[in-house]
């Protein structure tokens, strides 16, 4: 049967861990993180056109709607990798309603694209798995193949090696981010690079070492154990060291989260959004408020979110 609509939720993301461990041969970054569906989440609605063709809508004026548009990228990967279905069922107009920031560390491209995907996919009819997603999600982006499966993830190698674990749900958190600040992710990989490519680790038992300390280590442990104050005692971002020094305003952020009762706080992937772990929801919209009174810029925006335990889904069939 044909599918002539098909929308999805696709979930933002933060890191609650994030270490660089070295360079790797395709000029990317070998990565340990920790990555965390939260709450704040884009619509995309895929709509059968009937042509051989895809078109884009979003109104946000950062977001391009020509080819470049990574949720475009993803529609022309399933185009080329699944000509029969194309020819069979033809192209989709695709709408995003961008509620994630852009530019903002938060995987929103990545989730749109990852939304496309599925979405295609059921579409389509092709019965894709979820590792087979994720593989076709990987050559779009780093970030796709967990915004595909979502909830709480140890991701290694670019970041598109995702081993998932135990989900946390019912944690609260405070998202902020300066609406005209954006960082282009590049600029954060290549000047931590710059500064601090020295102490990178050359070698496979090196690499694989690092990997390892995170796994065991108590970032992990405290997930697995559901220790809300343990996570938020472990989060890091080695990108923090070139950004916020770049952007004292969004260290300024961290600080007022800090000091406003959330139980951790640090910038997400390479930011500048930065999130606040709270003990309650109640304690959420009081760092909430304290930030908002600390910095009373109308540029700042903030949010309070949750946890999430999946990643893009599809909620609506027509
Ligand atoms: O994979 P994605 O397109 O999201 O990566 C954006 C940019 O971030 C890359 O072009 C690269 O500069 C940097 N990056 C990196 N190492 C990674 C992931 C991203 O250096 N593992």
């Amino acid at each position: 049967m044909m599918m002539d609509s098909c929308t999805l939720v696709a979930p933002a993301k933060i890191n609650l861990y994030l270490e660089i461990i070295g360079d790797r041969p395709d000029g990317y970054h070998e990565l340990v993180m920790v990555m965390q569906s939260i709450g704040v989440a884009d619509r995309v609605e895929l709509k059968a056109l009937g042509i051989d063709t895809f078109r884009v809508h979003c109104s946000h004026p950062l977001v391009p709607t020509d080819t470049s548009n990574l949720a475009y990228r993803a529609a022309q990967l399933m185009a080329q990798q699944f000509p029969a279905a194309f020819e069979n069922w033809g192209g989709a107009e695709i709408t995003i309603d961008k509620q994630i920031p852009v530019a903002a560390g938060l995987a929103g491209g990545s989730t749109d694209a990852a939304a496309v995907l599925l979405g295609l996919d059921l579409m389509w009819n092709l019965g894709l798995t979820l590792p087979e997603l994720q593989e076709l999600g990987a050559t779009l982006g780093s970030d796709v193949p967990f915004c595909l499966s979502g909830g709480t993830a140890l991701a290694t190698g670019r970041g598109e090696k995702i081993s998932p674990l135990s989900s946390l749900s019912g944690t609260f958190l405070v998202l902020g981010k300066f609406r005209s600040l954006q960082v282009s992710t590049p600029w954060a990989y290549q000047t931590f690079r710059q500064e601090f490519g020295k102490d990178y680790v050359g070698d496979a038992s090196g690499l694989e070492a690092r990997q390892h300390r995170v796994h065991s280590g108590p970032m992990v442990s405290a997930i697995q154990h559901h220790d809300v104050g343990k996570i938020a005692e472990h989060l890091y971002n080695d990108l923090e060291r070139v950004v916020l020094a770049a952007h004292p305003p969004v260290s300024q952020l961290r600080e007022v989260f800090r000091s406003s009762g959330a139980l951790g706080a640090i910038m997400s992937g390479s930011g500048p959004s930065v999130f606040a772990i709270a003990e309650s929801q109640e304690k959420a919209i009081q760092i909430r408020d304290a930030a908002r009174s600390a910095i009373p810029d109308p540029d700042l925006e903030l949010w309070v979110t949750q946890f999430a335990t999946t990643g893009v889904q599809a909620v609506g069939r027509g």
